[in-house]
Protein backbone atom coordinates (compact mmCIF):
# COMPACT_ATOMS: atom_id res chain seq x y z
CA UNK A 1 0.00 0.00 0.00
CA UNK A 2 1.59 3.88 -1.11
CA UNK A 3 1.12 5.59 1.98
CA UNK A 4 -0.31 9.44 1.96
CA UNK A 5 2.98 11.31 3.21
CA UNK A 6 1.97 13.30 5.95
CA UNK A 7 4.18 16.58 6.77
CA UNK A 8 3.91 18.84 9.70
CA UNK A 9 6.11 22.22 9.63
CA UNK A 10 6.21 23.42 13.55
CA UNK A 11 8.22 26.91 13.27
CA UNK A 12 8.30 26.95 16.90
CA UNK A 13 8.58 30.77 17.85
CA UNK A 14 10.27 32.21 14.89
CA UNK A 15 8.39 34.15 11.73
CA UNK A 16 6.62 37.63 12.28
CA UNK A 17 2.96 37.57 10.88
CA UNK A 18 4.89 39.47 7.70
CA UNK A 19 7.19 36.55 7.51
CA UNK A 20 4.72 34.01 7.95
CA UNK A 21 2.10 35.50 5.28
CA UNK A 22 5.13 35.44 2.32
CA UNK A 23 6.33 31.73 3.63
CA UNK A 24 2.77 30.44 2.56
CA UNK A 25 2.40 32.81 -0.51
CA UNK A 26 5.72 31.34 -1.81
CA UNK A 27 5.22 27.65 -0.84
CA UNK A 28 1.98 27.35 -2.58
CA UNK A 29 2.98 26.67 -6.25
CA UNK A 30 5.61 24.99 -5.31
CA UNK A 31 3.74 21.97 -3.25
CA UNK A 32 0.06 22.76 -4.64
CA UNK A 33 -0.34 19.29 -6.41
CA UNK A 34 1.35 17.15 -4.55
CA UNK A 35 -0.69 14.28 -2.79
CA UNK A 36 1.02 15.00 0.80
CA UNK A 37 -1.15 15.88 3.62
CA UNK A 38 0.88 19.20 4.39
CA UNK A 39 -0.13 21.33 8.09
CA UNK A 40 1.90 24.43 8.87
CA UNK A 41 2.14 25.28 12.40
CA UNK A 42 3.12 28.83 12.72
CA UNK A 43 3.32 31.33 15.83
CA UNK A 44 -0.23 31.95 17.65
CA UNK A 45 0.19 35.50 16.27
CA UNK A 46 0.65 34.76 12.68
CA UNK A 47 -2.22 31.86 12.40
CA UNK A 48 -5.32 33.87 11.05
CA UNK A 49 -3.61 35.91 8.57
CA UNK A 50 -2.08 32.83 7.05
CA UNK A 51 -5.89 31.12 7.50
CA UNK A 52 -8.06 34.15 6.10
CA UNK A 53 -5.93 35.61 3.81
CA UNK A 54 -4.01 32.75 2.08
CA UNK A 55 -5.46 29.15 2.94
CA UNK A 56 -8.68 29.52 3.02
CA UNK A 57 -10.33 26.98 0.93
CA UNK A 58 -7.09 25.20 -0.30
CA UNK A 59 -7.65 21.20 0.93
CA UNK A 60 -4.36 20.58 0.28
CA UNK A 61 -2.55 23.13 2.91
CA UNK A 62 -4.02 22.35 7.02
CA UNK A 63 -3.35 24.56 9.55
CA UNK A 64 -2.12 23.93 13.21
CA UNK A 65 -0.90 25.19 16.26
CA UNK A 66 1.64 24.56 18.78
CA UNK A 67 -0.06 24.31 22.06
CA UNK A 68 -3.23 25.16 23.82
CA UNK A 69 -4.92 25.17 27.28
CA UNK A 70 -7.13 22.40 27.63
CA UNK A 71 -10.05 24.96 29.04
CA UNK A 72 -12.58 26.39 26.84
CA UNK A 73 -12.59 30.04 28.43
CA UNK A 74 -11.43 30.65 31.83
CA UNK A 75 -9.08 33.18 33.91
CA UNK A 76 -5.91 31.42 32.55
CA UNK A 77 -3.62 34.63 31.96
CA UNK A 78 -1.74 34.31 28.43
CA UNK A 79 -3.17 30.83 27.62
CA UNK A 80 -5.54 30.25 24.41
CA UNK A 81 -8.33 27.90 24.15
CA UNK A 82 -9.88 24.99 21.68
CA UNK A 83 -12.63 27.54 20.86
CA UNK A 84 -10.68 30.11 19.91
CA UNK A 85 -8.65 27.95 17.69
CA UNK A 86 -11.20 26.71 15.77
CA UNK A 87 -12.18 29.43 15.29
CA UNK A 88 -9.15 30.59 13.43
CA UNK A 89 -9.58 27.73 11.18
CA UNK A 90 -7.05 25.43 12.85
CA UNK A 91 -7.39 21.81 12.41
CA UNK A 92 -4.51 20.15 13.77
CA UNK A 93 -2.94 21.16 17.59
CA UNK A 94 1.06 19.87 18.90
CA UNK A 95 0.88 18.61 22.19
CA UNK A 96 3.29 17.45 24.34
CA UNK A 97 6.22 19.06 22.43
CA UNK A 98 9.59 18.40 24.70
CA UNK A 99 10.19 22.14 24.58
CA UNK A 100 7.11 22.85 26.46
CA UNK A 101 7.94 19.14 28.70
CA UNK A 102 11.23 20.92 29.31
CA UNK A 103 10.94 25.08 29.59
CA UNK A 104 6.76 25.26 30.21
CA UNK A 105 7.25 22.03 32.83
CA UNK A 106 4.22 20.17 30.70
CA UNK A 107 3.46 16.87 32.78
CA UNK A 108 2.05 13.50 30.80
CA UNK A 109 -1.15 14.30 32.97
CA UNK A 110 -1.29 18.39 31.28
CA UNK A 111 -0.83 16.34 27.82
CA UNK A 112 -3.81 13.85 28.47
CA UNK A 113 -5.85 16.74 29.27
CA UNK A 114 -4.99 18.52 26.46
CA UNK A 115 -5.43 15.40 24.48
CA UNK A 116 -8.88 14.86 25.40
CA UNK A 117 -9.80 18.53 25.11
CA UNK A 118 -8.69 18.81 21.53
CA UNK A 119 -10.70 15.41 20.46
CA UNK A 120 -13.74 17.16 22.10
CA UNK A 121 -13.74 20.24 20.40
CA UNK A 122 -12.72 18.46 16.64
CA UNK A 123 -9.34 19.21 16.78
CA UNK A 124 -6.82 16.51 15.77
CA UNK A 125 -3.90 16.23 18.38
CA UNK A 126 -0.36 15.54 17.14
CA UNK A 127 1.11 14.39 20.33
CA UNK A 128 4.29 14.26 20.71
CA UNK A 129 6.94 11.80 22.79
CA UNK A 130 10.75 10.91 22.72
CA UNK A 131 13.33 10.17 24.76
CA UNK A 132 17.16 12.37 25.97
CA UNK A 133 20.33 10.84 24.85
CA UNK A 134 20.73 9.98 28.37
CA UNK A 135 17.88 7.93 28.51
CA UNK A 136 18.61 5.67 25.48
CA UNK A 137 21.88 5.71 26.06
CA UNK A 138 20.89 3.99 29.22
CA UNK A 139 18.96 1.32 27.29
CA UNK A 140 15.69 3.16 28.87
CA UNK A 141 14.60 4.26 25.44
CA UNK A 142 11.35 2.30 25.12
CA UNK A 143 10.61 2.21 28.48
CA UNK A 144 10.15 6.15 28.60
CA UNK A 145 8.51 6.36 25.68
CA UNK A 146 5.77 3.54 26.62
CA UNK A 147 5.24 5.80 29.50
CA UNK A 148 4.40 8.90 27.60
CA UNK A 149 2.58 7.17 25.14
CA UNK A 150 0.46 4.59 27.85
CA UNK A 151 -0.22 8.24 30.23
CA UNK A 152 -1.14 10.37 27.09
CA UNK A 153 -3.86 8.76 25.82
CA UNK A 154 -5.15 7.34 29.20
CA UNK A 155 -8.98 7.10 28.57
CA UNK A 156 -9.24 8.24 24.75
CA UNK A 157 -12.42 5.99 23.24
CA UNK A 158 -11.26 3.85 20.05
CA UNK A 159 -13.19 6.50 18.31
CA UNK A 160 -10.56 9.36 19.65
CA UNK A 161 -7.70 6.88 18.50
CA UNK A 162 -9.17 7.12 14.61
CA UNK A 163 -8.50 10.89 14.98
CA UNK A 164 -4.99 10.71 16.52
CA UNK A 165 -1.27 11.53 15.00
CA UNK A 166 1.82 10.61 17.17
CA UNK A 167 5.11 12.07 16.96
CA UNK A 168 8.55 10.15 17.65
CA UNK A 169 10.79 13.18 18.37
CA UNK A 170 13.95 12.00 20.29
CA UNK A 171 14.95 14.60 22.23
CA UNK A 172 18.75 14.35 21.22
CA UNK A 173 17.81 14.66 17.52
CA UNK A 174 16.09 18.02 17.78
CA UNK A 175 17.63 21.04 16.08
CA UNK A 176 21.04 19.00 16.79
CA UNK A 177 21.80 18.38 12.99
CA UNK A 178 21.96 14.77 14.27
CA UNK A 179 18.68 12.67 12.87
CA UNK A 180 17.92 9.26 14.48
CA UNK A 181 18.39 6.61 12.24
CA UNK A 182 15.76 5.83 9.84
CA UNK A 183 15.77 1.94 11.36
CA UNK A 184 15.95 3.46 15.27
CA UNK A 185 12.73 5.96 14.29
CA UNK A 186 10.56 3.13 12.62
CA UNK A 187 11.77 0.31 15.71
CA UNK A 188 10.18 2.88 18.05
CA UNK A 189 7.21 3.84 15.97
CA UNK A 190 6.49 0.08 15.48
CA UNK A 191 6.86 -0.25 19.15
CA UNK A 192 4.34 3.09 19.46
CA UNK A 193 1.70 0.92 17.38
CA UNK A 194 2.19 -2.27 19.39
CA UNK A 195 1.31 -0.23 22.55
CA UNK A 196 -1.66 1.15 20.55
CA UNK A 197 -2.50 -2.03 19.36
CA UNK A 198 -2.28 -3.78 22.90
CA UNK A 199 -5.42 -1.39 23.75
CA UNK A 200 -6.98 -0.96 20.71
CA UNK A 201 -6.81 -3.75 18.21
CA UNK A 202 -4.48 -3.87 15.77
CA UNK A 203 -6.81 -2.61 12.78
CA UNK A 204 -6.74 1.02 14.76
CA UNK A 205 -3.38 1.03 15.64
CA UNK A 206 -2.37 0.64 11.79
CA UNK A 207 -4.69 4.03 11.36
CA UNK A 208 -2.82 6.40 13.23
CA UNK A 209 0.38 8.60 11.51
CA UNK A 210 3.16 8.03 13.27
CA UNK A 211 5.41 10.78 12.65
CA UNK A 212 9.37 11.13 12.78
CA UNK A 213 10.90 14.64 14.03
CA UNK A 214 14.19 15.87 14.50
CA UNK A 215 16.78 16.85 12.28
CA UNK A 216 14.49 15.97 9.43
CA UNK A 217 15.65 17.60 5.97
CA UNK A 218 15.15 17.14 2.00
CA UNK A 219 18.54 15.15 1.88
CA UNK A 220 16.85 12.29 4.60
CA UNK A 221 13.19 12.42 4.30
CA UNK A 222 13.50 10.08 1.80
CA UNK A 223 15.07 7.74 3.84
CA UNK A 224 12.29 7.79 6.75
CA UNK A 225 9.28 7.62 4.44
CA UNK A 226 10.80 4.30 2.86
CA UNK A 227 10.21 2.57 6.63
CA UNK A 228 7.65 0.68 6.98
CA UNK A 229 6.34 2.64 10.35
CA UNK A 230 6.90 6.22 9.65
CA UNK A 231 4.22 7.94 8.40
CA UNK A 232 5.65 11.24 7.85
CA UNK A 233 7.31 13.73 9.78
CA UNK A 234 7.10 16.81 12.16
CA UNK A 235 9.81 19.41 11.25
CA UNK A 236 11.48 22.71 12.52
CA UNK A 237 14.27 24.35 11.58
CA UNK A 238 13.98 23.19 7.83
CA UNK A 239 10.91 23.77 7.44
CA UNK A 240 11.22 27.49 8.02
CA UNK A 241 12.59 28.13 4.40
CA UNK A 242 10.09 27.73 1.77
CA UNK A 243 12.32 26.21 -0.59
CA UNK A 244 12.98 23.23 2.30
CA UNK A 245 10.14 22.58 3.40
CA UNK A 246 8.72 22.42 -0.31
CA UNK A 247 11.30 19.47 -1.10
CA UNK A 248 11.11 17.98 1.87
CA UNK A 249 7.35 17.82 0.57
CA UNK A 250 8.25 16.66 -2.77
CA UNK A 251 10.71 13.42 -1.23
CA UNK A 252 8.25 12.57 0.78
CA UNK A 253 6.70 10.62 -2.13
CA UNK A 254 8.97 7.66 -2.41
P1 LIG B 1 14.21 20.19 14.03
O1 LIG B 1 13.63 19.72 12.73
O2 LIG B 1 14.73 21.60 13.97
O3 LIG B 1 15.24 19.21 14.54
O4 LIG B 1 13.04 20.22 15.09
C1 LIG B 1 12.21 19.12 15.24
C2 LIG B 1 11.05 19.50 16.06
O5 LIG B 1 11.16 19.78 17.24
C3 LIG B 1 9.73 19.55 15.40
O6 LIG B 1 8.71 19.64 16.32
Amino acid sequence: MIKKPFIAANWKMYKTTGEAVSFAQDIEEMIEDLDVEVVVCPPLTAIKSVSTIIWQDKPNFKLGAQNMFWEEEGAYTGEVSPLMLKELGVDYIIVGHSERRQYFAETDAFVNKKVKSALAHDLIPIMCCGESLERREQGLAERWVNGQIVAGLEGLSPGDIERLVVAYEPIWAIGTGRNALPEDANAMSAYIRSIIAGAYGDELAGQVPILYGGSVKPENISDFMREEHVDGALVGGASLKPDSFAKICMNSIV
